[in-house]
């Protein structure tokens, strides 16, 4: 069986930490879209792992990963990250893989990255890490995938830096890298159970996000597929993270952003509770309100079987909780997720109240026993969103979430 696993906002919702929860059922797990823009981090015994390139399902010692066709990496980050879980004592020998369809990034293209979002009249703040430039180069057709780095005329015609680099991390990129397309056929005739780690979110995808203000691949539920090779009739199950409130790193429309000047303690709170400082840049992350006009839309163009709830807790010591249910856009209430990012940045939220429950929920486990104010909270996203709520997290621990639902049941 089949389970995707994506992000329902702007990133950074705790995919890392329900992926490596899920990832206990499954045999193998598979990123299947970006590459080090990404930051995961899982804590595992009190010992946190922050995960960038390499798929979150690294911590157990018996799965197989694999990055996917769809991302596109950056060589010498993904070995560092490498040592770094080694030096950690973890195990990974054997049991990384790295698709020959993917693209590599260049060193170059970092610097260069950072050069054109510098010089745009509207920047994206864009990672830095080169993530455009690949995915540009691709879209060009003069990208280089891990399939090219044994076609020799290709390889002759990089020089300086380029070649220096390629010739570093030839040999061990090929070492791990597979057909993916066949493994993923080979998977599904032996039954195994396979987790698609999504990246970035759902409103970062390049064409269902809030464009120009997005990454540059597939994050949607359907980059699952596009990014390894398996069929869209093969994706038996789609989740969506989410987390209690809205963050977002970098530019770009945010209807539901808390403001400054009326709402700056909140903001500071939320931020600080929830540690919403990015695990790739250590930017301070933008926070606001649940936006569930934009939770909806991407529940509905990913057919999001259902939402993983995270950071609940960080709204333990609240005493009224509040979530936008329309944008007021000059006048017109509208619940339908516009494209037009004008129209976006003129939106005022229109928000619904909700009682606080003013009780830690660090240690509940059973929806049945969240306090009644959390579970009304939770009724009315699922009613908003018609898409049901299926997991539950109230901590960073691996063992501080509970299912309602378990996605590998069909
Ligand atoms: P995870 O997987 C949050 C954002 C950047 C920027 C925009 C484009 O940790 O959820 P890029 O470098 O990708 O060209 O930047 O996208 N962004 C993310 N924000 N979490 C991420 O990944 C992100 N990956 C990219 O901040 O606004
Ligand atoms: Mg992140």
């Amino acid at each position: 069986m089949n389970v995707v696993v994506i992000g329902a906002q702007w990133g950074d919702e705790g995919k890392g930490k329900i992926v490596d929860y899920l990832a206990e059922d499954a045999q193998y797990v598979v990123r299947y879209a970006g590459g080090p823009n990404a930051g995961h981090t899982i804590v595992v015994d009190g010992k946190q792992y922050a995960l960038h390139q390499v798929p979150s399902g690294i911590l157990y010692s018996d799965k197989s990963v694999f990055l996917g066709s769809g991302m596109v990496i950056d060589a010498e980050a993904f070995f560092n990250e490498l040592q770094m879980l080694k030096d950690n004592g973890i195990n990974w020998e054997g049991r990384v893989f790295i698709s020959d369809r993917a693209h590599l990034i260049l060193p170059r293209y970092r610097q260069m990255d950072k050069d054109r979002d510098a010089q745009r009249k509207r920047p994206i703040g864009t990672t830095g890490r080169g993530m455009g430039i690949a995915y540009s180069e691709k879209a060009h057709r003069d990208g280089v995938r891990l399939a090219d780095l044994d076609w020799a005329e290709k390889m002759a015609e990089f020089d300086g830096e380029d070649k220096a680099y390629l010739d570093k991390y030839r040999d061990q990129l090929i070492s791990m890298r597979v057909n993916m397309a066949a493994k993923m056929h080979e998977f599904k005739k032996a039954k195994a159970n396979i987790l698609f780690e999504g990246a970035q979110g759902a409103m970062l995808d390049l064409d269902s996000g809030t464009y120009p203000y997005v990454s540059s691949g597939a994050s949607c539920a359907a980059g699952a597929s596009l990014g390894t090779g398996i069929g869209p009739h093969d994706l038996d199950k789609i989740v969506g993270v989410f987390k209690a409130y809205e963050t977002r790193v970098g530019n770009g429309p945010m209807p539901s952003e808390f403001n400054n000047e009326s709402e700056g303690e909140l903001c500071q709170y939320v931020r600080d509770t929830g540690r919403e400082y990015g695990v790739t840049t250590g930017r301070a992350r933008r926070c606001g309100y649940l936006d569930l006009v934009a939770l909806r839309y991407a529940c509905q163009v990913n057919s999001l079987d259902g939402l993983v709830l995270t950071h609940l807790d960080i709204y333990d010591a609240m005493d009224q909780i509040e979530a936008c249910v329309a944008y007021n856009i000059d006048g017109k209430i509208v619940t339908d997720f516009p494209a037009n990012v004008e129209e976006l940045n003129r939106a005022e939220p229109i928000l619904e109240k909700f009682q606080g429950w003013k009780t830690p929920l660090k240690e509940c486990r059973d929806f049945n026993k969240l306090p009644k104010q959390a579970k009304e909270y939770i009724k009315y996203i699922e009613d908003y969103t018609e898409t049901p709520i299926t997991i539950v997290s109230v901590g960073y621990e691996r063992n501080e979430t509970f299912i309602r639902q378990n996605p590998w049941k069909k």
